[in-house]
């Protein structure tokens, strides 16, 4: 154990390359220098002859004027308002990376027929393309330089190349003079320096880095030599742009090079394990999703960067940009700079025009989020590490004696025989089988961890089997590759193998994951893949995987694959499936397909509490809505304060995990005393009580890709005061939160968007006034707010896990607008099987209108419910009460019946509080179709 934590602490900031220490950030940076300084033009030019446009695709080649080399491009429309722009060597020395796609999206992308060509073309200058049901889409390719428009009635909305920096290093061999790459200035040369240098000295250092590259002493061999590509995508007329996550950085993403507090590197995207991570950087993190999304009033649009290599990414925006648009006005535009190690250029574009456009646009090319099972969704209790066996009974029971509700316990790394995973460490934990079983009798579940690194011990069976299947990731020599992480000297296995993905889901079989039991999950950590002796602590990128490539091409796909497999591992092991619960730390293009993720280690500081909602906001944007950061801060000892704001805050984020470091004083909920315990346990309660609420938001995010929490500008496209609003946000379109974010504050200011009517998530007082309010803060609860127009469902007793509450009855809230008028939804299903896949399911849409308040079944399977299996088994849920708020004429008498049976209406018995109704056991089950009719 002691020998871990030296090891971890040994990791520093300075591990880590900046631009200036990476060569193909260099140069490509150096390139964008050039092509913007006086009288540059990019060398790319159309060979217009070569232009064919055929079902959807318009292809082509392109070739470099300076050095004669050709190169591909395609440009395919797409249904769905999408555009997908490849560009490849035409005849490359050998085979550049394409397989992301594989990985990335879940199906081959469709193109549309629904294009004109435009005939006014003048083949010489450009080839143009109309595209949509209207037309009114538009592609513009140029062709001398190259450069590609997409536009919606006539409005630029994306540019690709317009400022030249499109740059593709063709692969070459070393010695081959005519084949240098763009000889570039060093930016990290001061100017004296470089009068100082020969020409012959100038030479070598602009091609330093190009075929080796040393950082920290560790040498990258780079047997290819350069091979990066770079393109500059503009947004004219947007201010905003956000997304590429994973960053401790503004929701509003910040320029790159000048700007106001902007940075002066480019974000970065290359999955780290970073110890001790910093706030407000662009430096890279765990996991890696080069997508982006830009927004302005009326419209949004956005780009998926396909590519799994090292990337990083600059943003610079102009403040008067008239030549774009033609708008007329000042009108600020986002220029932004992509440029990855090796690889293909596969972009594409998603037109929207609104950002649910966009989510579902982008989902059904990468996957929505997996549904999860409903325990997912409760509270985790984490630790590095429940010491064994008796500790995991006495912190279960903990919760019990206290009240409060969880639903599963987590085992860190200690809990394996010498971090070998798969094993027990059989003196702390005898009966892992019974210990499950205890936690499972209480509709409880656990979690073990399962890290991708193997011990490097001929006695263990997972060892023996990977390296029998010849599945480990190589070194450049061909030797199994060796590098250091928890267990001291371990192998990789290959996870883009699929001969090791086959491998790999079997050992989830309860008969092959000794002491395994249907009550166990996993947790896959260090998948970036943290590396203790790599560079940068990850793998070195020469290691030669699967058919050959090198890391190099897949680094930032490479802990979705492992996650991939264990995902796939718990779904196969039982008949019939149940849905997997795996969180992984590191993750791609494509990851909310396999579950969630959280935010690596955090600390228990106040700054990072209040990092927490703008890094999850962003992955959500970025299609992985379910994510969470760990609560109370995994590094340090939060103050009692902190812990409380902490957990009141998880309690309405989507991933809800208290966990600590091994170093860290224990901190259960109870351990503090009250009143602290009594406000964590609220907090844990409120997040129960809303169980059906967020589960049914989930079920909508895993079919159109709505983010679970939402940012402001998400919900109000049209008002710019919310555009860069990142400290208060939606969950679904109902509930406003705003964290409570610094030390003893006793009130904070909300900002109460658009014309709504919002009321007190607790107190159901109305909210007086719009705009920017000043409101009181208690210590007992954040201040979360119901908007005006909203019904959701809940369920209020208290139980000791989401399982006990399964046939609970529900409470309706419903939240008039200011036309006495609001909608919402309710999901249900078993919350484990595939079932809701047939139709098995309870899908309600509630309406209350002109004193008429209606349930109507959305199950568009129509599953009839004798033949629904759900509603079967649970047909006896009622309705325990329904709360109307903001009610401007009061009933005196209201009636309920069921559609069916609208001879049998009964007067139901309600109570009247100020604008309030609430109506006490309406007598209506939550299956049925039923109306409430308020009589005045
Ligand atoms: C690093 C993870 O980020 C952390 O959550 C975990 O506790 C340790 N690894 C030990 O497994």
């Amino acid at each position: 154990m002691v020998v871990t934590i030296l090891v971890v602490s040994a990791v520093k900031p300075q591990d880590f390359r900046t631009c200036a220490q990476t060569s193909f950030c260099r140069r490509n940076r150096a390139y964008a220098d050039k092509a913007t300084s006086g009288s540059f033009i990019s060398p790319y030019n159309v060979i217009k002859d070569t232009i064919n446009i055929e079902d959807g695709i318009i292809s082509g080649e392109l070739i470099n004027t300076e050095n004669r080399v050709l190169f591909i491009f395609e440009i395919h429309i797409l249904i769905n308002n999408s555009v997908r722009i490849r560009i490849n060597e035409k005849n490359p020395l050998k085979p550049r990376y394409d397989r992301v796609k594989y990985w990335s999206l879940i199906q081959e992308p469709s193109n549309t027929l629904e294009y004109t060509e435009n005939s006014i073309n003048g083949k010489d200058m450009f080839t143009s393309l109309s595209f949509g049901i209207d037309r009114n889409h538009k592609v513009i390719i140029y062709h001398t330089p190259f450069h590609i428009e997409l536009l919606i009635n006539d409005v630029p909305i994306i540019t690709f190349n317009n400022r030249g920096f499109f740059n593709f290093e063709h692969l070459r061999k070393k010695d081959d003079p005519v084949n240098k790459p763009e000889l570039v200035i060093q930016p990290d040369i001061n100017a004296e320096e470089a009068e100082i240098q020969t020409e012959e000295e100038k030479e070598e250092k602009q091609e330093e880095g190009l075929w080796e590259e040393t950082f920290n002493g560790k040498i990258d061999s780079k047997p290819n030599g350069p091979e990066s590509i770079g393109l500059d995508i503009s947004f004219p007329g947007f201010g905003h742009v956000y997304g590429i996550p994973e960053h401790t950085t503004t929701l509003s993403l910040k320029e790159t090079r000048g700007g106001d507090g902007g940075y002066n590197d480019p974000y970065r995207l290359y999955n780290l394990d970073v110890f001790e991570y910093d706030l407000d950087s662009p430096t890279a993190l765990y996991g890696s999703i080069p997508f982006m999304l830009a927004h302005r009033k009326g419209a949004s649009a956005a780009i998926l960067w396909l590519n799994a290599a090292e990337t990083w990414i600059d943003i610079v925006k102009s403040k008067d940009d008239k030549s774009f648009l033609g708008f007329g006005k000042a009108t600020p535009s986002t220029h932004t700079h992509w440029f990855s190690e090796s690889g293909i250029i596969d972009v594409f574009a998603f037109l929207g025009p609104t950002t649910s456009d966009i989510f579902e646009q982008y989902g059904s090319l990468t996957g929505f989020t997996a549904l999860p099972q409903s325990f997912a969704i409760g509270y985790h209790q984490c630790r590095w590490n429940y010491l064994n066996q008796r500790d995991v009974a006495e912190v279960d029971a903990g919760f019990d004696e206290n009240d409060i509700p969880y639903d599963v316990i987590w085992l860190d790394i200690e809990h394996t025989d010498g971090k070998k995973y798969f094993t027990w460490d059989k003196t702390k934990f005898s009966d892992p089988e019974k210990m499950q079983k205890d936690i499972g009798r209480k509709g409880r579940k656990m979690v073990t961890i399962v890290d991708p690194h193997v011990k490097r011990d001929d006695n263990y069976y997972i060892y023996k089997e990977a390296k029998d299947l010849d599945i480990l990731i190589k070194d450049k020599d061909g030797k199994a590759f060796d590098g250091w992480c928890w267990p001291g000297s371990s192998v990789y296995p290959d996870w883009t193998n699929p001969k090791a993905q086959d491998w790999f889901v079997k050992k989830f079989a309860f008969d092959q994951y000794e002491g395994s039991t249907e009550y166990l999950f996993i947790w896959n950590d260090m998948n970036e893949p943290a590396v203790f002796s790599g560079p940068e602590i990850t793998a070195p990128k020469d290691l030669i995987h699967y058919e050959g490539w090198e890391h190099r091409n897949l680094h930032n796909l490479f802990g979705m694959a492992f996650h991939a497999a264990t995902s796939q591992g718990l779904i196969n092991r039982t008949n019939p499936n149940h849905r997997p619960f795996v969180l992984s730390r590191s993750f791609f293009v494509g990851s909310q397909r396999f579950g969630p993720i959280w935010t690596g280690d955090n600390f228990a500081k106040w700054d990072h509490l209040a990092a927490s909602s703008p890094m999850l906001l962003t992955i959500g944007i970025s299609g992985i809505p379910f994510s969470g950061a760990d609560v109370g801060g995994f590094f340090g000892n939060p103050e009692p304060e902190l812990l409380v704001r902490w957990y009141q805050t998880g309690a309405f984020q989507p991933f809800f995990r208290g966990h600590a470091h091994i170093d860290t004083k224990r901190r259960e909920p109870w351990l503090f005393g009250e009143p602290y315990t009594s406000y964590i346990r609220d907090a844990i309660r409120q997040r129960y009580i809303l169980l059906p609420f967020w589960y049914t938001l989930f079920q909508e995010a895993s079919t159109n890709g709505m983010p679970i929490i939402r940012p402001m500008f998400v919900v109000f496209p049209d008002n710019e005061e919310t555009f860069a609003m990142e400290d208060q946000y939606f969950v679904g379109n109902s509930l406003l939160v705003k964290p409570i974010t610094s030390q003893g504050q006793t009130s904070t200011e909300v900002y109460f968007a658009g014309k709504d009517i919002y009321y007190d998530y607790y107190t159901f007082k109305k909210v007086q006034g719009s705009g920017k309010v000043r409101v009181d803060v208690l210590m007992n609860k954040i201040p979360v707010f119901l908007r005006g127009g909203s019904i959701i469902p809940r369920r209020q007793r208290f139980r000791r896990s989401s399982l006990a509450m399964y046939s609970d009855p529900f409470t309706l809230i419903v939240a008039l607008n200011k036309k006495g008028e609001a909608t919402g939804t309710l999901y249900l299903d078993d919350g484990k099987s595939y079932e809701y896949q047939k139709g098995h399911y309870i899908y309600r849409k509630f309406n209350f209108t002109s004193g008429k308040f209606t349930s109507t079944s959305l199950n568009n399977d129509q599953v009839q419910n004798d033949e629904n299996n759900y509603i079967r088994s649970n047909k006896f849920i009622k309705i325990e009460r329904i709360i109307i708020l903001g009610i401007d004429k009061l009933p005196k008498k209201i009636i309920g019946y069921y559609n069916d049976l609208i001879d049998d209406k009964k007067e139901l018995e309600f109570k009247i509080s100020k604008d309030i109704v609430i109506i006490r056991n309406p007598k209506l089950l939550i299956s049925n179709d039923w109306t409430i009719e308020f009589v005045n």
